[in-house]
């Protein structure tokens, strides 16, 4: 089997995508017009021709106003099935969402409005594919820490739904240190933590993240590799880095994929994975994002075997089925 085969064959976990991430053009059109809700595009391809971004920021200001046509439960059920659907065409057989619910709940949504839809939408996809998923609730980190704390909050009756808490949108200039108090309440509560860091940001805010949020996974951490005393505490930590190659190329964070880090990181021992984070924004999916590493980056069958493994060791499902799917993987040959 060639390299191509082999990603399509293995089976994978994704861990760092926003379902608001996942609208595709065609579906924002949709549902614009059955809520009866502007959009500044004339056409699909006005759409796609908006979205060259220069850094996080111009895309995430695109990105808010696409999520600004979701109003009702339907609608954020049609947004996560549609992307359950392109796990299924891509073998990814788990996933971990993040959903941005001050996004919804500061346009008057509320916030049982989004996790119905999105509950509906998980249900409907172990039944019909036979994935399965969790949820992650991020804090916009460009607002106020009583902000996250309020919702927090309103997520606590709904505790059993959310796997954990994350920490997203502009990063510089808003640290980890900024949500010490809100991810303390909620591992309190017994919510896992992640957090978004070294993306744009420092190293600097990955140590924060580690030191201060006490975080279980690391959403990208690319930088991590400017501080050598960083890089072997996530090496012994086993710390997860959830990478997303294909955000990284469209947003500047690398140049060229061919000078991408991941496959660095990878043969020094971090536990890189490979992730897709705004798929209709960034260019593809959890595949392409393969596809997109193989061929800049020479990876071997092994490397790709391990990448999937990794996946599966830094996801939230149980030690009997993290052994399980990783034996399907090792059977692969
Ligand atoms: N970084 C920060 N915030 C985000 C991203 C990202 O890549 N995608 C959606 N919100
Ligand atoms: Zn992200």
């Amino acid at each position: 089997m060639n390299n191509v085969e082999l990603i399509r064959t293995l089976p994978k976990a994704e861990l760092h995508v926003h379902i608001e991430g996942t609208f595709e053009p065609e579906l924002m059109f949709e549902i614009a017009q059955r809520n009866q809700i502007q959009i500044p595009y004339a056409s699909v391809e006005e759409v796609k021709q908006a979205y060259n971004f220069h850094n996080l920021q111009s895309f995430l200001d695109i990105y808010y106003a696409g999520a600004n046509v979701l109003i009702h439960e339907q609608d954020f059920y049609d947004l996560a099935f549609a992307y359950f659907k392109k796990c299924h065409e891509d073998h990814v057989v788990h996933t971990e969402i993040f959903f941005d619910p001050q996004t919804h709940t500061e346009r008057g949504v509320s916030f049982q409005t989004v996790l119905n839809g999105l509950k509906k939408a998980c249900t409907d996809a172990k039944t019909q594919f036979g994935i399965s998923s969790h949820l992650i609730m991020c804090f916009l980190r460009h607002l106020s820490e009583e902000s996250a704390i309020a919702t927090l909050e309103q997520a606590l009756p709904y505790k059993q739904d959310i796997i954990g808490v994350g920490l997203d949108s502009s990063e510089m200039g808003h640290p980890p240190s900024k949500f010490q108090n809100v991810f303390a309440k909620a591992r309190e509560e017994g919510l896992l933590v992640v957090a978004h860091a070294g993306e744009e940001g420092p190293a600097e805010y990955v140590w924060e993240a580690l030191d201060l949020l006490h975080v279980n996974r690391i959403d990208h951490g690319v930088r991590s590799e400017e501080d050598e005393q960083l890089m072997q505490r996530l090496i012994a930590e086993k710390m997860p880095l959830t990478v997303c190659p294909l955000s990284n190329l469209k947003l500047c964070v690398v140049s060229d994929m061919a000078e991408h880090n991941i496959h660095r990181m990878l043969q020094q021992g971090v536990k890189v994975t490979v992730n897709s984070d705004d798929p209709a924004y960034f260019g593809g999916y959890m595949n392409d994002n393969f596809y997109a590493i193989e061929k800049s980056l020479d990876l071997s069958q092994d490397d790709l075997k391990q990448l999937a493994i990794n996946s599966f060791e830094a996801s939230f499902i149980t030690d009997a089925e993290k052994a399980k799917w990783i034996e399907e993987i090792q059977a692969i040959v």
